[in-house]
């Protein structure tokens, strides 16, 4: 394990960007407690169902506001009243501005009895953060991951936790660039295009190529485009046995320590029927698929040492560039259009398709 600052990644131990945070499920009327971005966090449903995520410690005298089972706050079920959570200690109330709103025992409220919150949008059955070392709002729109949830013909994901891992991000948002995993750990064969474009704040990868994990038949080419927008999330449009969608998130607990998850939709028809038992079955199957081929990597993950400096060759794809484009979040928001003038563009690692020179 590793932290941002020995991968020299800049002024930020924390990215900026949304991340997933957990499940539709994990927002509740219950306040729980999380932790991401080394820091201790609740997350709760208000009374209108909207999520939020506040700091964990309250500003009075620093209780703990999910962390409590037996003080009366929480057996009279005071704990969330409207859209506003009260602190289980002595009762004082912050609402969704992040401001306290009242205290049982008097009338005055000080301005310092402030709570921070965080911007938090409910998508595609998944809770996601925005997080900002710099404090600021959003600057880009969360994704709307192919428009396919609620699609008809569409079979919604399931997300499949895949473990807390002790590598950084950056070991893994490396293997957008990394061509030569694709054989041993994904079984490529036949071998057509791989490319990364470089766009700003996303960073795509053209993959075509049989897969013996993802086809049914190794001769069946796969063929996807890959992209994060942002550090946190990965979003993939898989052509093959079946169209469909993967998200991939990964999302720093601690520096050097991230939580990672899977989901993928699957096309079963065109819309014009409804979608039967069977169909969400072969889904399921397919998602299961997918969620062993990424499994392959998270071992890797799991168990490697953190790579400061990766030993490179020419034919391993465009790591540093991959890294430099990672850099822009971790950095002032003013800083990112530089990062990107320098990175911007497309790479080609591979490109055999007929007609082409051979890479
Ligand atoms: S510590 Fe939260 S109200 Fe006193
Ligand atoms: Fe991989």
């Amino acid at each position: 394990m590793a932290t941002s600052k020995e991968y020299g990644l800049g002024e930020f131990d924390f990215p900026r960007g949304w991340f997933m945070i957990g499940t539709s499920a994990d927002a509740t009327r219950t306040p729980a407690p999380i932790r991401y971005f080394g820091k201790d966090l609740v997350i709760y449903r208000g009374e209108s169902g909207k999520a939020y995520v506040v700091d964990a410690y309250c500003p009075h005298m620093g209780a703990h506001l999910a962390k409590n089972s037996t003080s009366y706050i929480v057996r009279d079920g005071e704990h969330v009243e409207g859209e506003s959570i009260r602190c289980p200690f002595h009762g004082w109330r912050f609402g969704t501005d992040g401001a306290c709103n009242h205290i049982p025992y008097s009338d005055f409220i000080p301005k310092a009895a402030k709570l921070a919150t965080y911007p938090v949008i409910e998508r595609a059955g998944i809770v996601w953060m925005w997080h900002d070392p710099e404090g600021l709002e959003p600057d880009v729109e969360l994704a709307n991951f192919g428009g396919h949830y609620g699609e008809p013909g569409w079979v919604e994901w399931k997300i499949d936790y895949m473990g807390d891992l002790g590598s950084h991000g950056i070991e893994i948002v490396d293997n957008m660039a990394d061509f030569g995993h694709f054989v041993p750990i994904h079984g490529a064969t036949d071998w057509q295009y791989f490319a990364n474009e470089f766009m700003g704040g996303h960073l795509h990868q053209y993959y075509s190529a049989g897969h013996r994990t993802l086809t049914a038949n190794p001769e069946d080419a796969l063929v996807l485009d890959t992209w994060y927008e942002g550090p946190g999330f990965l979003q993939s449009e898989m052509a093959g046995t079946f169209d469909s969608f993967i998200m991939i998130a990964n999302t720093p607990i601690e520096d050097g320590v991230s939580r990672c998850w899977h989901a993928l939709m699957v096309k079963v028809h065109d819309g014009s029927r409804e979608t039967t038992r069977e169909d969400r079955e072969m889904a399921l199957a397919y998602q299961e698929g997918s969620r062993l081929a990424f499994a392959q990597d998270v071992e890797i993950w799991a168990n490697k040492r953190a790579c400061i400096n990766p030993l490179a060759i020419p034919k391993d794809g465009p790591y540093a560039k991959v890294r430099l484009w990672y850099r822009q979040f971790y950095n002032p928001r003013d800083k990112a259009p530089e990062i990107q003038d320098r990175v911007n563009g497309l790479h080609v690692t591979l490109d055999k398709r007929p007609g082409q020179k051979v890479a």
